[in-house]
């Protein structure tokens, strides 16, 4: 049954209509184009197929339906896609593999929740000394009453005795982690403390935090547990509001706390978010680079805080975001930053966040004495150490060329006025670092300086997980990206060949990829006559030098030659994005639906076929 609905739903579902809220689309023949919504792009590439029901971004490669568009765009599972869309249309949705007993387990759970925060509220109002708190904290009405801000009240059995009074069984209450049962009988979960609702994405209140109002009560937050509604993996705090807004301000803001969230908000910075006092997940990043792949992380400033940004951090940077780490002054976290500073001097902050590897690299150089010859080799080793755990080759590269330059610097500074000593260090140290990045299975030091991070971010050649060793360098390639640039910047018909069968996803050479990006693009389509296109990339300065590089190899180009290229490429794509659907898949990513299964199938099957033929 439920697949009727799935169909209804996707027959039915004006799919112009339901994308235009996230992005203006203008018709453009049969379809409808926009600038993707996926990721940041200048031109559109994203179209949208209303007659057939399916997206498609020819930049990032993102595509699907009405289900996939939500799943992606909202970070919501199937069941959840389809009870969005289902309501919309006037259609009852029925989960797939639930029971009726199951459905209404969690409409219970999610009517049990507002009627809490309802409670919660309104105790609110006759609890003086909550609302005092709430004020010394600097906390406006408008600001509590946006959050649902509520209060327990102590005594055991004040939610108990008004669930009484409503009539409704304790149980349900149970069930959602509002009441226990001990050997006392029932009682409270949560007694004399600020209740902070916790809210779903679509602003439903899924879980409580309440935080104790003595500053030495243990512990701090006492927080629901995991219920069929709420998944701690996967919940952001804020985000239900901070939806709206990231991609507006094209990064998101990373915080620990609750009253970071809510103190930040209050003063406008609306793209704040806080994962609830746990780790961050892969969910949680899931969820978040749907509506951004940039983020700044700005976590207490404290030993602890900085740990926690660079960990948590790195599992964004490993699923190809860009990230940054703002530093708070010892002591502050972001809401008493703000507080004390105000919104302009957090956005300051904000603006001089360090990418992660800057600022992993002058955090560890502020806490090693320097001065003292023993302590050097430390440092050298523990920077190059950090450097090969980069999950990016490119990044790697780019940095342990920094790290080496960095360290000629420091070496002067040590010995001013002994030149062969300082060369001796020089050499050592930097042997060390080459030695360490190899052995640590990373890219050998020097060389490549990415053009484009974001661009490459997206690229195929994007790693996994940290855990995971560095994706291979796929060899042979560099050549063929260069041949086809080589083609396309040359004749006229080749050119065409290469903008309609590459995407910039296709190159990972980065001294390649923004001269791709931008031949690629509109602009670059639009240029007319490769000659044309060519300068309309050298008006680029950063391109300029590239390009004239690719023009002045004379090596002979054929179409042939252009054939075999194009076919590695695509074949290289290919192999790239079946991994990355493996990984995606491996983490548990796919739902029952997910379009994405299809696409491993294809792929695999193509791939396959073609290594037996080759065989
Ligand atoms: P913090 O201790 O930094 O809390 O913990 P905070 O948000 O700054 O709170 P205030 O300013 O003291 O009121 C960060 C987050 O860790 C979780 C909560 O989600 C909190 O917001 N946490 C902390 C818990 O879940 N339990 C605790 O006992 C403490
Ligand atoms: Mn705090």
């Amino acid at each position: 049954m439920a697949v009727d609905v799935v169909q209804e739903i996707k027959l039915r579902t004006d799919l112009v209509e339901l994308i235009s809220v996230y992005v203006p689309l203008r018709r453009s023949g049969r379809t409808h184009k926009g600038l993707c919504p996926f990721h940041a792009e200048k031109t559109p590439s994203f179209h949208v197929d209303g007659e057939r029901g399916f997206f498609r971004c020819y930049g990032c490669g993102v595509g699907g339906d009405c289900f996939t568009f939500l799943q992606q765009k909202e970070g919501l599972a199937f069941n959840e896609a389809g009870e969005m869309l289902a309501r919309r249309l006037g259609l009852e949705w029925v989960r797939r593999g639930d029971t009726a007993e199951k459905r209404s387990e969690r409409e219970r759970l999610y009517d049990m929740m507002a009627l809490a925060q309802r409670f919660f509220r309104e105790r609110l109002k006759d609890a003086p000394v909550a609302q005092k708190y709430l004020e010394r904290r600097g906390l406006a009405p408008e600001t509590v009453e946006a959050f649902g801000l509520g209060y327990a009240p102590p005594g055991y059995q004040a939610l108990l005795g008004w669930l009484k009074g409503q009539k409704i069984a304790p149980e349900e209450a149970e069930a959602a982690d509002l009441i226990l049962r001990g050997e006392h009988g029932l009682r409270d979960r949560f007694v004399d403390r600020l209740m902070f609702p916790i809210f779903d994405l679509e602003g439903r209140p899924v879980a409580f935090g309440g935080r104790a109002l003595q500053a030495d009560a243990i512990p701090k937050y006492l927080n629901s547990r995991e219920l069929p509604i709420f998944h701690k993996g996967r919940t952001l705090y804020g985000l239900h509001v901070a939806k709206q807004e990231i991609p507006k301000s094209g990064f998101a803001v990373a915080v620990e706390g609750y009253m970071d969230v809510i103190a930040l908000h209050q003063a406008g910075i609306v793209n704040a978010v806080a994962s609830l006092g746990t780790a961050i997940t892969e969910q949680h990043v899931g969820v978040l680079r749907r509506y951004s792949d940039e983020l700044v992380f700005c976590y207490d400033g404290d030993s602890a805080g900085m740990r926690a940004a660079t960990k948590n951090s790195s599992l964004f940077e490993a699923a190809g975001c860009n990230v940054r780490v703002a530093r708070l002054p010892e002591g502050d976290d972001p809401d008493t930053f703000v507080q004390k500073h105000g919104a302009d001097a957090f956005r300051s902050l904000l603006t001089q966040a360090e990418p992660l590897l800057d600022y992993q690299l002058n955090t560890l150089r502020a806490g090693y004495d320097l001065t003292d010859e023993t302590k050097r080799l430390g440092f050298v080793r523990e920077a190059a150490r950090i450097v090969a755990q980069s999950s990016s080759s490119l990044t790697r590269q780019a940095y342990a060329a920094k790290l080496e330059r960095t360290l000629e610097m420091m070496v002067d500074e040590w010995y001013p006025g002994q030149p062969d000593q300082a060369q001796r260090a020089r050499l050592a140290l930097n042997q060390e670092v080459r030695r360490l990045l190899r052995s640590d299975g990373g890219a050998p030091a020097g060389g490549g300086h990415p053009t484009n991070g974001r661009v490459m971010g997206r690229g195929p050649t994007t790693s996994g997980p940290r855990v995971q060793p560095p994706a291979p360098v796929r060899s042979g390639q560099g050549a063929e990206e260069r041949y086809v640039l080589r083609a396309a910047l040359s004749e006229d018909r080749w050119a065409d060949r290469v903008s309609e069968q590459l995407t910039v996803a296709h190159f990972s050479d980065s001294n390649l990829v923004g001269v791709a990006a931008k031949l690629l693009s509109e602009e670059g389509d639009a240029a007319g006559s490769a000659p044309q296109r060519a300068d309309a990339v050298k008006a680029d300065p950063e391109l300029a030098g590239v390009v004239s590089e690719l023009l002045m190899d004379e090596a002979p180009l054929n179409d042939e030659g252009l054939d075999r290229c194009l076919e590695g490429l695509e074949r290289a794509w290919k192999r790239s994005r079946k991994l990355e659907l493996w990984r995606a898949y491996n983490a548990g990513e796919f739902l029952p639906e997910d379009p994405r299964r299809e696409e491993l199938r294809r792929l695999s099957a193509e791939l396959e076929g073609r290594q037996r033929r080759e065989a």
